[in-house]
């Protein structure tokens, strides 16, 4: 998976359906000299989703799928994916579930962040639940994406504490925080040669 010295930056799709905190992030990280990936294109299943301005922004090959069938849909994608030569997916707040199909033409080429310590709390609101069980720590994950949800093998892991009386959004706030630096070291991680 390392590359070798002076070869080019991984051709890298960003997949988001929402904000796009994450994809800002890595964007920014993209651009550092000695970052292993180059995002070469955003790929969105809401044509509304606020990260795509990001695309915008900074320029980069933006696409949205409409996602009522998903099996048309992901076909359009892996038909996109090749033409721009992605070599690299990172899910960033990808709110659809990938086909088994999708996931084995790509596989462990597929990466994604969840915002708990997995294997605790796979799946949606994670952040609700972490305070429900008065749990003194949440945190986020980077794994590699497998056929069964939140369950493939994990890159690296972040933990952060949880305060009395943190809400949600506290909860949420800070441990997007972490987010943000933990997903471009879990790139660095699998793909730099530093
Ligand atoms: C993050 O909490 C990420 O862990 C989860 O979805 C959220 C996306 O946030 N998968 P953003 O759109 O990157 O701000």
């Amino acid at each position: 998976m390392k590359r070798s010295l002076g070869s080019k930056k991984i051709k890298t799709a960003v997949f988001i359906s929402g904000t796009g905190t994450n994809l800002k992030n890595l964007i920014k990280f993209s651009f550092l000299r000695n970052s292993p990936i180059q995002i070469n294109l955003i790929i969105s299943n809401e044509s509304k989703a606020k990260g795509l301005n990001f695309a915008v922004k900074y320029k980069i090959k933006k696409k949205t799928y409409v996602f009522k069938i998903r099996k048309n849909a992901e076909k359009k994608i892996l038909r996109d994916l090749k033409k721009n030569k992605i070599k690299l997916i990172c899910l960033a707040g990808f709110m659809i579930i990938l086909s088994k199909n999708f996931i084995k033409k790509f596989n462990g080429k597929i990466l994604n962040i969840h915002p708990s310590l997995l294997p605790k709390y796979k799946g949606l609101n994670t952040h609700q639940r972490a305070l429900k069980n008065k749990e003194k720590f949440s945190g986020c994950t980077v794994h590699f994406v497998s056929s069964k949800l939140d369950s493939g093998k994990v890159i690296l892991k972040k933990k952060v504490r949880i305060f009395k009386n943190d809400t949600v959004k506290s909860l949420k706030k800070r441990v997007l925080k972490q987010e943000h630096i933990l997903y471009p070291k879990a790139i660095n991680k699998v793909y730099s040669n530093l």
